[in-house]
């Protein structure tokens, strides 16, 4: 374990913050290891992936994990499918790349989210009409508490709208260490979300190599690069409300965007609301106070114009909340998991 690490460069929006212990484990041995000297001296566990979906309020007076468990084996195939064990340390989008060049769909449309696979079930990442538990077999990892191993099938892993069991029941109690997928040899193509029709114009074909390269042009268009500009993507989640509410809000703002709250599921009743519409609705687009900001493409992403504090984008973060409140009526609540 290093002691006393700077998370700055570990995590996206570029706070500086500190770690007492770090390490990044690259097997499952060396987890268990890990998790077997915290437990004995009580030190407190937090496992960090990418960093693009975390904010630490203040220094960590425990052990950061970031686990790097590499490797894509083939566990299963047959003439439909390909079943895809896949370390959790692996960026995600070299996992979304791989599928493509093999010709393997059911991932293109998640192209160029920043992020590790370990974090892709806990967020149940989601993008352009497709969610990542829509590929998941399974997951497998370890519990914090007793170094014990387990694997949830897709079913026991109560996945729903940016969320899963891993921020329930089992927040904090968990370190993935594989993820299984279910790629198609034939796959079935997700086209209706936003402009990707209008942007797969551009080229001749639709296949999965073309959806991949129009939804990496259309997020690099809308979305700021955290390499140059601290952001998380989405800071809030887009509210899910109850239909009758909907309603009322749409008499009083005829032309507020609505959708299914849950594509494959619409006997919810629930419906979604567009968390960027509402606060580009506050007048908050581009807004910015000191060094954090409403981005001026996407008003569901803050950003760090640099030398921003955690705090000072917290504040900001409440400021966007209690405007939306006051105006809707809706909570928005954040995606990024502060900590
Ligand atoms: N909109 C606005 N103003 C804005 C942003 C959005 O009016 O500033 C409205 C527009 O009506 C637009 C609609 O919201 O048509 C939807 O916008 P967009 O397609 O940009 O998607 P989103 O709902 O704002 C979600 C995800 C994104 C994902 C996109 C595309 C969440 C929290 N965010 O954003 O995910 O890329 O859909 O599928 O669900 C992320 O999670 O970090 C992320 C970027």
């Amino acid at each position: 374990m290093i002691q006393n690490k700077s998370l700055k460069s570990l995590n996206t929006f570029g706070f500086e913050t500190v770690a007492r212990y770090f390490s990044a484990p690259d097997s499952t041995d060396k987890i268990e290891k890990l998790l077997e000297e915290v437990q004995k001296n009580d030190i407190p566990v937090f496992i960090l992936g990418g960093g693009s979906n975390v904010v630490f309020s203040k220094d960590f007076d425990g052990l950061v994990m970031c686990p790097q468990i590499k490797g894509m084996e083939t566990v299963d195939e047959n003439g439909e499918h390909v079943l895809l064990k896949v370390g959790a340390g692996v960026a995600w989008d070299d996992l979304v790349r791989y599928a493509v060049e093999n010709r393997l769909g059911g991932l293109e449309n998640l192209s160029a989210i920043p992020g590790n696979v370990g974090a892709s079930p806990v967020q149940n990442i989601g993008a352009y009409g497709a969610e990542v538990k829509d590929s998941i077999v399974s997951v497998n990892g370890i519990f914090v508490e007793d170094g014990s191993r387990f694997s949830l099938e897709n079913g026991e892993c109560r996945f729903a709208y940016r969320n899963s069991i891993f921020k329930n029941e089992l927040k904090g109690k968990t370190v993935v260490t594989h993820v299984v997928y279910r790629l198609s040899k034939n796959p079935v193509f997700k086209l209706d979300y936003g402009n990707l029709k209008s942007e797969l114009q551009k080229y001749s074909e639709v296949n999965l190599h073309n959806i991949r390269k129009s939804l990496v042009s259309i997020r690099a268009d809308k979305l700021p690069d955290p390499g140059v500009l601290g952001n998380a993507g989405s800071f809030f989640k887009n509210p899910v409300v109850e239909q009758r509410e909907a309603k009322r809000l749409l008499e009083l703002f005829p032309s507020m965007p609505v959708y299914p709250a849950d594509y494959s599921d619409i006997s919810t009743g629930k419906v979604k609301l567009s968390a960027g519409w509402l606060i580009e609705s506050c007048s908050l687009k581009g807004y910015r106070e000191n060094s954090i900001g409403v981005h001026h493409k996407q008003a569901l992403v803050l950003v760090n114009y640099g030398g921003g504090t955690a705090a000072e984008l917290i504040r900001f973060s409440q400021m966007v909340q209690n405007k939306v409140h006051e105006k809707f009526g809706v909570k928005i609540e954040t995606e990024v998991n502060i900590i």
